[in-house]
């Protein structure tokens, strides 16, 4: 019997609303680094996207600043190639003729305290033509080395309003890496700090904003089945992946420097391990939800020497094969040290020692050239007894498991076992599948828009960040007091062989995507 897969749609019309997304505030959304790479290819788009589905404020603006030598019309022509190269929907020529007019262009440096006056009478002069009421979300599209600066010109130039009721509100977006270690974590918080009320600061992760890893939640917390048997009495393990096919392409001179432990693990699988792992928070309330994260955080084992020796695995991607095509060794990448040791690959077993997942392992992993784009979260079950059905121990009945597919195809299955028809009594496993039908949001829009209506939910709390780092950290630091040449996998693999042993030392198998 072929597995069965039920396609189940779903109408997006007739979700529960739990948060109301039609009270915008008028706001500029001005971006430090405008004319980057992150603008090009997620902001714009994203922000059109939410215009197409008449997610903004009527009275909007978006002001991109750099130091490009670039006017409003040429960057409304950025725009539009960054929308038509990027955007998950089309450009609409009538839509495009009423989005155009929101987008501006300010040129000026971050370290001139000039440019900040220019900038605050272009926000001025926005205000008095769109009718934007001195509301400001800062998006800072650049390097951390940055953010104290561009905070230092924002206070100087009178640009940042206090967080308090009669004033118009200012937000400020800080894209990760916060720090590459806890020490610049905590510092780079703390400039913001000086300069930002906490409520104002939205820390972007944009794993958080994907639509199956936000529907979590919803799956665990609006449904009966789901929440009693999420506990180690039920779950035997559960595995995190992140997997990507793409190699470290232009990105060499960050990456390079960070390796996936810093750029993959320390951000989008701990925030993806949270959000399974949490407690049900009291409310949906942006710190609630938080304070429930910041829980399994705390609960998380520290690593110690032997943790750190036998169950974390770094590697790095040699040359290979993707899709049939060849492609370099990561130590040949453009603007890649010839002897780099940095991590290209992580697996990792960790614990959270609370009263749900004493006993229950978490194993991450995450790579780029591995064979295919594919992010997922498994949770294993328990397995059935040793008798009537599971009798023969030449042949045990897979486990029940739930696999939640982040990213391509976003869905998810239970894995069930069923009898095959017929008058023998056969089993097999087959999946009861959920997949989306429409085009989901991409992270960007959903995170973009919580910026403009001021929701925290999905942002990451200074004291998140900084809990995170604290469990890697020991790890930074044990590879760090003995570097070594990562082991090597071929592209387009599965990562290095240690990884296999180092799950399979706890008789338990990476799941195939
Ligand atoms: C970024 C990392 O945060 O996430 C990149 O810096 C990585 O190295 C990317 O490629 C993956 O995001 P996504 O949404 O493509 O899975």
């Amino acid at each position: 019997m072929a597995a069965t897969a039920n396609r189940t749609p779903v109408d997006l019309n007739h979700l529960h609303p739990l948060k109301e997304r039609n009270q915008y505030d008028p706001c500029i959304v001005v971006i430090f680094g405008g004319a980057g790479d992150l603008s090009h290819r997620k902001l714009i788009p994203a922000l059109y996207n939410l215009s197409l589905d008449g997610e903004l404020p009527d009275k909007f603006a978006i002001l991109g600043f750099s130091m490009e030598d670039l006017d409003d019309e040429k960057y409304r022509a950025f725009a539009l190639s960054g929308i038509e190269q990027f955007s998950r929907r089309k450009v609409e020529k009538e839509h495009w003729a009423k989005f155009a007019p929101m987008l501006h262009f300010n040129r000026g440096s971050f370290t001139e305290a000039a440019d900040y006056q220019n900038l605050r009478r272009r926000c001025e002069a926005i205000d008095a033509e769109r009718g934007t009421e001195g509301n400001r979300a800062y998006y800072f599209a650049i390097p951390p080395a940055f953010i104290d600066t561009c905070s230092e010109g924002l206070t100087a130039a009178g640009l940042i309003h206090p967080h308090e009721k009669g004033h118009p509100f200012t937000r400020v977006v800080v894209e990760k890496p916060i720090g590459s270690d806890l020490a610049s974590a905590s510092e780079i918080n703390a400039e913001l700090a000086r300069h930002f009320d906490e409520g104002q600061i939205f820390r972007i992760d944009h794993y958080l904003g994907k639509e199956t890893v936000e529907n979590l939640m919803v799956l665990r917390f609006a449904n009966a089945i789901f929440e009693p048997i999420w506990t180690a009495r039920f779950v035997d393990h559960v595995q995190i992946t992140v997997a990507e096919a793409e190699g470290v392409g232009t990105r060499a001179a960050y990456y390079d420097h960070a390796g996936a432990l810093r750029d993959m693990v320390q951000s989008h699988l701990l925030q993806t391990l949270c959000m399974i792992a949490t407690e049900p928070p009291n409310t949906t309330g942006a710190e609630s939800m938080r304070d429930a994260k910041l829980d399994v955080l705390r609960a998380l084992r520290p690593l110690g020497d032997e943790d750190i020796e036998k169950r974390v695995v770094r590697g790095q991607y040699g040359e290979g094969l993707i899709g049939g095509a060849a492609v370099k060794a990561y130590r040949s990448e453009e603007h890649v040290a010839p002897d780099s040791q940095i991590e290209t690959f992580v697996a990792l077993r960790c614990w959270i020692d609370n009263w749900r997942w004493a006993g229950v392992p978490f194993y991450l992993r995450t790579g780029k050239r591995l064979p295919k784009r594919s992010s997922e979260i498994a949770i294993y079950f328990n397995s059935v007894p040793r008798i009537l059905y599971n009798a023969n121990p030449r042949a045990p009945l897979a486990p029940n498991m739930l696999t939640i597919r982040i990213q391509p195809d976003e869905g998810l299955a239970l894995h069930i076992m069923s009898k095959v028809p017929g008058s023998a009594t056969k089993l097999q496993q087959v999946k009861v599948d959920f997949h989306y039908v429409t085009s989901t949001p991409e992270a960007y829009e959903t995170l973009l828009n919580d910026v403009i209506v001021g929701d925290q939910t999905l942002f990451m709390r200074r004291d998140t960040v900084e809990e995170a780092w604290k469990f890697v950290q020991p790890i930074l630091d044990a590879w760090e007091q003995s570097p070594m040449d990562p082991p090597i996998y071929a592209a387009g693999s599965w990562g290095p062989l240690e990884a296999a042993l180092m799950i399979a030392a706890d008789g338990r198998t990476w799941r195939t995507l």
